[in-house]
């Protein structure tokens, strides 16, 4: 498969693609991350045009002319965060993420941070696998007050995995 695989820019008009991807992609968490952090749709298209028009950056991969996944990134000055990492439930371990992921970190020179729900096993495993580092509790709680923006009940529940470049 990966000979056909190509990764490019997202823009606003790839956001009904991207809609689908992310909530094909989410089901991974229900019944997984805390019940009360569920929701559905997971991401509404009008929060993921928000974020775009935000400053993330996403990058797609397309199969056959089609998009199976999307990766954000966002420039939060001192580092850059990985944000929205999802591709599609019936291409996943296809390496489509890891693809994602370098084309991304080939973007920057700078640290980068990513964050993910704890309880998302799976996910913790993928970036372990590329060589970022699960962080202890109290940088995890640190970091995610000073580099995201997400509720204090979301803090409780995500971790944060750094590049190696991070130096605390
Ligand atoms: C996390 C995600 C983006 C990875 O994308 P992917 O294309 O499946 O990843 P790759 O094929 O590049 O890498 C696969 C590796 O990731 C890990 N991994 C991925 N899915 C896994 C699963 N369900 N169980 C265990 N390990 C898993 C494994 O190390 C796997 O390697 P292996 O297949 O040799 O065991 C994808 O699984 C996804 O969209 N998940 C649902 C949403 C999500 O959790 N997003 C992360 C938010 S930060």
């Amino acid at each position: 498969m990966d000979e056909e695989l190509t990764i490019r820019a997202c823009g606003p008009r790839d956001a009904p693609a991207m809609f689908a991807i992310i909530n094909d992609a989410a089901q991974a968490y229900r019944g997984v991350i805390p019940a009360d952090r569920w929701h559905e749709p997971y991401m509404p298209l009008a929060e993921l045009e928000a974020e775009m028009a935000a400053g993330i950056e996403f990058r797609g991969c397309e199969s056959g002319g089609e998009l199976v996944g999307v990766m954000g990134i966002q420039d939060r000055g001192e580092v850059m965060l990985i944000r929205h990492a999802y591709v599609r439930t019936r291409d996943r371990r296809k390496g489509i993420g890891e693809k994602l992921l370098k084309n991304l970190e080939a973007t920057t020179t700078k640290p980068i941070l990513i964050g993910t729900w704890e309880a998302a096993a799976w996910a913790v495993k993928f970036y372990q696998r590329n060589g970022y580092r699960l962080l202890s509790r109290p940088e995890i709680e640190r970091l995610l007050r000073k580099f995201w923006s997400i509720p204090e009940r979301q803090v409780e529940t995500s971790v944060v995995l750094a590049h190696p470049r991070w130096k605390p």
